[in-house]
């Protein structure tokens, strides 16, 4: 996830878009650029902007950017704050993006996953590229296309046209641009799959990721929709659909956010916005083509180990349970604190799983392994973190940044890398039911927490149960319930609360079961008999539609209608959902819990 923003209007855009980026910094801040250019003469149409655009851009903070950032001239600009996807953070793989000419500039939010094959096309074609982005290939198509309706005589808003919807045909993924095109007097806006907002101000006219920088100028906001493109000129905004090419009306909306909310989109805490983003995070992070060579070495492995902490070893558990059930690998997972008392058997490939990449037990259990001699592989979300300098093979989540210390989309983000490992080496088990997963997710979080959150913030300590798979589940909604709301919660396997636990049962001790309809449901509806038995409050979350699931549980909560594999991530979501309504109602700093912090670089 990155920050994209645009100006065009009266005042010099580059004060403008710094500022503008500096609002968006939460979304990105490995590095950030910016692209200006004076309008034309003032006359109508497409007038030839004085010169190519001027990019800056660096490696690094925006908000520790000096004043020579904001010195380009021009009342024409667009700016980019970064968060790697493809290239790791470096002065050449900032955004803006150019074409070999510098006529045309772009920032994009979002990932293009068929840029590896247009790059070798346009590489052939005599393009020269100078960075290892995915956006950059989309610099290069316009400048193609801008060249064929030159070859062809087209001009004005028929060449743009031309390349807009040429360049909408041939790019596949998820993008939200800002286009500069020296001689096109304003700015070009293209959706699709990424968010992208447009501001009206007097005689000024803004393009943002979100709200957060327009809102400093003016309250009239335009919402795009997907595959809409438009232009910010003078004349004002023009918006079309593609692939139709027909202009559309969008609704100006009068929006009285103040800033601090609106870079919260509207919800009141990061971690409910995290919550909220699940559904296209999963889908992007599972999607994602995965190196062969790693899942090979993967394969010949004798046994996997994962080392993680945290929700991160809570996901290397899930990894355990359906790696060992579908593809018969032998895996363990260690708490990367504990590893180094270990040996490693002969063979063992060692998978760290950490949301940061930069975790030191983590890092230091990764070094151990290497040094024995293991492949090692990360799965982690930040490209260029220590992890991915120690690691041979990385793999990385799509969950962009996650702001909240509670980790929620980067833990089922990393649950989708997992699973597509295992789909992968499993031949293609569950691939389908993973790609269509979307509504499934979309339906979750329809889900309303207040009567389970009423049972739970009066609890002095909770109980998570479940088996197999759901145990770790038990584990990661238990740790999301303690570290916000500060209540003890216990994450329990559902078979091992006989063995001592049940003697903390009583009216008092809600528990919070999840108990779907696979093959441990029988054995799980006599352990929630068993401890309704002894007076606990039974939250339980099952399958839709289990009628004797709702009779004996105090709450039961139905999952989406779907395939076991998607209620694992949606009973998840529930589960963050419980904990952080609880929170709220407790009156706690959500995302900012006392004691903890978002990255622990320390052992
Ligand atoms: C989970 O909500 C916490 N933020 C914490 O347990 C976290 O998962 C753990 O510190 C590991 O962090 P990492 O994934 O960045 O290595």
């Amino acid at each position: 996830m990155c920050g994209i923003v645009g100006y065009t209007g009266k005042r010099n855009a580059a004060p403008l878009i710094v500022e503008g980026l500096k609002c968006l910094e939460y979304r990105g801040y490995d590095s950030f650029g910016l692209a200006v250019m004076e309008s034309g003469d003032g006359s109508a149409g497409h007038e030839d902007a004085a010169g190519k655009p001027t990019v800056i851009k660096k490696q690094g903070r925006i908000s520790d950017a000096g004043s020579d950032v904001s010195v380009a001239c021009g009342n024409i600009g667009i700016g980019h704050t970064r968060w790697a996807t493809h290239g790791v953070p470096s002065d050449v793989n900032a955004h803006p993006h150019t074409d070999c000419s510098g006529d045309i500039a772009v920032v994009h939010n979002g990932i293009i996953e068929n840029y590896a094959e247009l790059k070798k096309v346009l590489i052939a074609e005599g393009h020269v590229f100078k960075s290892e982005t995915d956006t950059e290939v989309i610099a290069h198509l316009l400048e193609k296309f801008c060249n064929t309706a030159d070859a062809d005589g087209l001009i004005g808003d028929e060449k743009i046209d031309f390349a807009v919807k040429n360049l909408m045909n041939t790019l596949e993924g998820s993008f939200a641009l800002l286009i500069l095109i020296r001689g096109f007097n304003g700015l070009i806006a293209i959706k699709r799959f990424s968010p992208l907002v447009l501001g009206i101000g007097d005689d000024e006219l803004f393009a943002s990721s979100d709200m957060t920088p327009i809102l400093e100028h003016t309250q009239k906001i335009l919402f795009l929709e997907d595959n809409d493109y438009a232009y910010l000129t003078p004349d004002g905004i023009r918006v079309f659909g593609y692939p139709s090419g027909e202009a559309v009306e969008r609704e100006v909306k009068t929006v009285d956010w103040d800033v601090e909310s609106a870079k919260k989109g509207g919800y009141e805490y990061f971690m409910e916005k995290e919550i909220f983003e699940q559904p296209a995070v999963f889908v992007n992070s599972f999607r994602q083509k995965i190196d062969d060579g790693a899942i090979s070495v993967l394969k010949k492995a004798s046994s996997i180990t994962v080392v993680a902490c945290g929700s991160s070893y809570h996901a290397g558990l899930i990894f355990r349970y359906l790696m060992e059930k579908y593809c018969k690998i032998p895996v363990r997972v260690e708490i990367a604190s504990e590893f180094l008392n270990f040996t490693i058997a002969k063979g063992t490939a060692v998978i760290a799983v950490t949301q940061s990449g930069e975790t030191a037990d983590t890092l230091a259990a990764l070094r151990h392994a290497k040094a024995n001699g293991c492949p090692v592989f990360a799965v982690t979300n930040v490209l260029g973190s220590s992890v991915t300098r120690i690691a041979d093979y990385v793999l990385y989540t799509r969950a962009g940044p996650e702001i909240s210390v509670a980790a929620t989309k980067s833990f089922t983000a990393q649950c989708a890398v997992l699973l597509r490992i295992v789909s992968l080496i499993g031949k293609g088990i569950f691939e389908k039911e993973l790609f269509e997963i979307y509504p499934v997710l979309e339906e979750t979080l329809l889900f309303d927490p207040a009567d389970a959150s009423a049972v739970c913030k009066d609890a002095e300590n909770i109980f998570y149960v479940g088996r197999g798979v759901y145990y770790p589940i038990s584990l990661e909604g238990a740790l999301k319930m303690k570290e916000i709301t500060y209540i003890h919660a216990e994450g329990c396997a559902a078979g091992e609360l006989k063995h001592g636990p049940f003697s903390l049962l009583t009216p008092k001790t809600p528990v919070v079961a999840v108990c779907t309809k696979d093959d441990a449901y029988p054995v799980m509806i006599s352990n929630i008999k068993e401890m309704k038995a002894r007076g606990a409050p039974v939250i339980a979350i099952g399958s839709s539609g289990d009628k004797d699931l709702k009779e004996i549980a105090d709450i039961f909560i139905p999952l989406p209608r779907s395939e076991n594999i998607c209620e694992v991530i949606s009973a998840t979501i529930i589960l963050q959902m419980i904990a952080y309504n609880t929170a709220v109602l407790l009156g706690r700093d959500v995302d900012k819990p006392r004691n903890l912090a978002k990255s622990v670089t320390v052992i």
